[in-house]
């Protein structure tokens, strides 16, 4: 039981290395940590900070929580979906962005928020979060 306290900054290790947990790494780990590998990709879907899939080299996510939802957030996500031609929680074709949503990012007095990788974006409007994500490389 103790070994498995490590599983979490193993997966850590493993998606800073490779960028996401595929099903083969799963079933290492579980091999290692002595879990089925369906223990490993329960923990990697419990949190949002890791991957199941192939990600974008930038994520960009959209606060949906209700006060950048009140200050035009979900209007923002789907003018998102469409300039990019993708759905939350896809990537696009060149492997650019990985757009999604998320729950309050704490920033709630400057809605709406918008994270892109580490940064906020805040009380952004339609036309600049475009912009935003048309400058990523
Ligand atoms: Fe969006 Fe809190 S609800 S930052």
């Amino acid at each position: 039981p103790k070994k498995r306290g490590a599983l979490l900054p193993a997966l850590h290790l493993v998606q800073k290395q490779a960028g996401w947990i595929a099903p083969e790494t799963a079933r290492e780990l579980a091999a290692i940590f002595e879990l089925h590998p369906i223990q490993v990709m329960e923990v990697v879907t419990f949190y949002n900070m890791f991957y199941d899939r192939p990600q974008g080299r930038h994520h960009v996510h959209v606060c949906t929580n209700l006060p950048c939802s009140l200050r035009g957030s979900r209007d923002l996500l789907r003018q998102l979906e469409q300039h990019l031609g993708i759905e939350a929680g896809e990537t696009t074709a060149d492997g650019r962005v990985t757009l999604g949503h998320e729950e309050c990012l704490g920033a709630c007095a400057w809605a709406p928020v918008l994270r892109v990788d580490e940064t906020y974006h805040e009380n952004l409007d339609v036309e600049a979060a475009k912009r935003l994500v048309d400058g990523l490389e």
